[in-house]
């Protein structure tokens, strides 16, 4: 049988793949490793989420200490923190107005009726808005994420907005139940402005963090079809849930997150959660924080992004990078030289 192109590139590129299992690479599509029913029968899929599970617990019994007992108890049982008027009052004043009048390089996606808008919150910006600086560099807030991602630094801090033109329900794909990744992920939002519950707000599933008995066989059967399964994001390893299926998952409905101003919410996003589908137009402005990390090893920080000057630096040049590759031109995000977070969006 002759031996296509597309075979010799297949077999050239199994040791990159090989080497991706090792890592937090979670594709069913673009790894034929991941993806591989075969291998997924055989545990593949589960052994990599069980294994990445006791490594995150052997990360967190290392941070524990640094959390007050009772919102460490409160995360364990949920899989995430929250903090109502997280920032005292004066500093929370002082970081909208700041945030309410910076202009900044970012990014904007549409998706249906929904824009993403976000705004580098980096180094040069930092030295001209004390007060932001000020809370993306408390301690506390820090340990909160990297206690939910099971690892410590190098976490990115963003300005985001998220403007919905009107009524989404079944145009915004953020609001379908899913879990980002196979690991503990963290991601954490300052909300600037008070969420109601009809402008879609962030949803959670309480306790969905947790790797039950039913939760490993649901996702044993879910790597059996993933690859081929008709939802792109599905393909990519967030895997999709829906709402009756919880219980049989042994978990309760998702918990909505319409919250005042000055909330903070950090979230494993390995549990299961989503947008709510937003019944009018809305635009609300937070502050967006997320750390991921390779599941697989063993000590926390460390690693590149950790390294204080690259953690500084790291947004603005990971724009210029990302520019310079064209990646704007091949992905949703559109890139805009001066965002400021609560104009009318420019997609
Ligand atoms: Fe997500």
């Amino acid at each position: 049988m002759p031996v296509s192109l597309k075979d010799i590139g297949r077999y050239a590129a199994l040791p990159w793949h090989c080497l991706q299992l090792a890592t937090h690479a979670k594709s069913f599509e673009n790894n034929p490793l991941i993806g591989s029913a075969r291998l997924n029968a055989l545990g593949l899929h589960v052994q990599r989420r069980q294994l990445a599970m006791a490594m995150a617990r052997f990360r967190r019994q290392g941070m524990a200490s640094r959390l007050e007992a009772g919102e460490r108890e409160h995360f364990e049982e949920n899989g995430f923190f929250m903090r109502e008027n997280a920032l005292p009052a004066e500093q929370f004043a002082a970081l909208r107005a700041e945030l309410g009048a910076l202009r900044s390089t970012g990014w904007e996606m549409r998706q249906g009726r929904a824009v993403t808008r976000r705004v580098s919150l980096d180094r040069d910006v930092l030295g001209q808005n004390p007060a932001t600086a000020a809370f993306i560099a408390d301690r506390g807030v820090r340990d909160l994420i990297g206690y939910a991602s099971s690892n410590t630094g190098g976490i990115t801090y963003q300005l985001q907005s998220i403007i919905i033109d009107a009524a989404n329900a079944d145009q915004d794909p953020q609001t379908r139940l899913h879990a980002d990744t196979f690991h503990p992920t963290a991601k954490a939002w300052l909300f600037l402005d008070d969420v109601e519950d009809d402008q879609g707000p962030f949803s959670y599933v309480p306790g969905s963090h947790r790797l039950t008995p039913e939760r490993l066989a649901w996702e044993f059967k879910q790597s059996l079809g993933a690859s081929r399964s008709g939802e792109q994001m599905h393909r990519e390893g967030s895997f999709r849930i829906d709402e009756p299926q919880l219980a049989a998952l042994g978990l309760p409905m998702p918990r909505r997150f319409a919250v005042p101003a000055n909330t903070l919410v950090v979230a494993d996003t390995s549990g299961f959660h989503a947008r709510c589908a937003s019944r009018h137009a809305s635009h609300r402005v937070e502050i967006y924080a997320s750390l991921r990390r390779n599941p697989f090893i063993p000590w926390r920080g460390a690693h590149l992004f950790a390294l204080p000057w690259i953690a500084d630096h790291h947004m603005r040049w990971d724009i210029r990078l990302k520019r310079m590759m064209g990646f704007d031109k091949r992905s949703h995000w559109r890139f805009v030289e001066a965002l400021n977070a609560y104009e009318a969006p420019h997609i």
